[in-house]
């Protein structure tokens, strides 16, 4: 069942220039430089219930854009928008109900109240039983450790508490839709593992159908099986993880520890070039690493040369990371 339906959806801001300085400044009263920001440009979608979908996409794609159209934060410039079956903007109240939202850059709680009165006036909000209140603060105090901190007043948890705290607010009221827009922020790797982990279970117990921006491509790999990238507001590309991998993982790496890193004639490597024009060589501390296409030269082929020439301790070969083949394509499109 679809539950999210975007269709030639825009968002624009108009966005006032000024001269730079003083002058600038007073100019500005009278004779601004108007300019239209396209932060989200005719982009359709849809998505089923039950999916968990990554929205990626490099700094000022329009992730965050989208996602505040999606939540009704925001009223879009033109198109439709439809979250299980209401326009999010028009219906705000009814959509908060249904909907969990997390912005990592900041929090949505109470900054000066111990965070466990946070959660009640939650409580009262969204008008949870004390029966299922009780039992879901239970169950996310076991996966979070919450007891640690929930009295302590919100700006006083570090980071990684203050999200656990943000993504606990988010699912008291047990939404059908969950948006978490950058949830791993400046975590450390502990920190990551445990809300990703939680983020599994919660979707395994209610299917909550989940749409999550981040920059860590870890995340991607272990939460989604479905990606859709944003560039310049435009959508472009939507579809399996699989199929990125597989259409551009045809790099691999092979990486030489030298024993002495003065004697190899880096010129081996320039026949090799005429098959693989994209075949890059560099060396660093005795560290000699070769990126190439596997599908255009062979693991041997590279390997054998420098052996022939000089006196090697390790050898690392290993696929191209996903994060080396998103950047290229966030660098040269797809
Ligand atoms: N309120 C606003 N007024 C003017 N311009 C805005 C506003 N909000 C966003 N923008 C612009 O719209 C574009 C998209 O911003 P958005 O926050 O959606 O990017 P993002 O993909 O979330 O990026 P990031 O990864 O950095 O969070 C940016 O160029 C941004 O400067
Ligand atoms: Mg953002």
């Amino acid at each position: 069942m679809k539950i999210i339906k975007v269709e030639n959806l825009k968002k624009e801001f108009i966005i006032y220039e000024k001269e730079p300085g003083l002058k600038g400044v007073i100019k500005s009263f009278y004779n601004a430089k108007k300019i239209v920001k396209k932060a989200v440009d005719d982009v359709s979608f849809t998505i089923q219930q039950g999916e968990i979908v990554g929205y990626i996409g490099p700094n000022g794609a329009g992730k965050s854009t989208t996602i505040k159209m999606l939540t009704g934060i925001l009223t879009p410039t033109s198109g439709e928008v439809r979250v299980d079956g209401i326009i999010p903007y028009q219906k705000r109240t009814v959509n908060a109900k249904k909907i969990g939202v997390v912005f990592g850059q900041r929090t949505q709680l109470w900054w000066d109240l111990p965070l466990i009165e946070s959660f009640t006036v939650l409580k009262e909000i969204y008008q949870i039983s004390d029966a299922d209140y009780k039992e879901r603060l239970a169950y996310f105090s076991a996966l979070f450790g919450l007891d640690e901190f929930i009295k302590q007043p919100v700006r006083q948890l570090s980071l990684g508490q203050r999200m656990k705290a943000d993504i606990v607010a988010s699912l008291l009221h047990n939404p059908k839709l969950l948006f978490l827009d950058e949830p791993t922020i400046g975590l450390d790797v502990i920190a990551k593992e445990n809300i990703r982990k939680t983020l599994k279970e919660i979707h395994e117990k209610y299917q909550t159908t989940i749409i999550l921006t981040t920059h860590d491509l870890a995340d991607i790999e272990e939460l989604c099986d479905r990606i859709m990238m944003i560039d310049q507001g435009k959508i472009i590309y939507d579809g399996s993880l699989e199929t990125i991998k597989a259409k551009f993982g045809s790099k691999k790496i092979v990486c030489f520890t030298l024993k002495n890193d003065s004697e190899i004639d880096l010129g081996v490597f320039e026949t090799l070039k005429k098959k693989d024009p994209d075949l890059t060589v560099s060396l660093e501390n005795k560290a000699l690493t070769v990126i190439f296409n596997k599908l255009k030269i062979n693991v041997g082929d590279i390997i054998g040369p420098v052996l022939k020439q000089t006196e090697v301790l390790d050898i690392d070969i290993s696929d191209d990371h996903l994060e080396n083949i998103i950047k290229a394509i966030y660098k040269n499109g797809l």
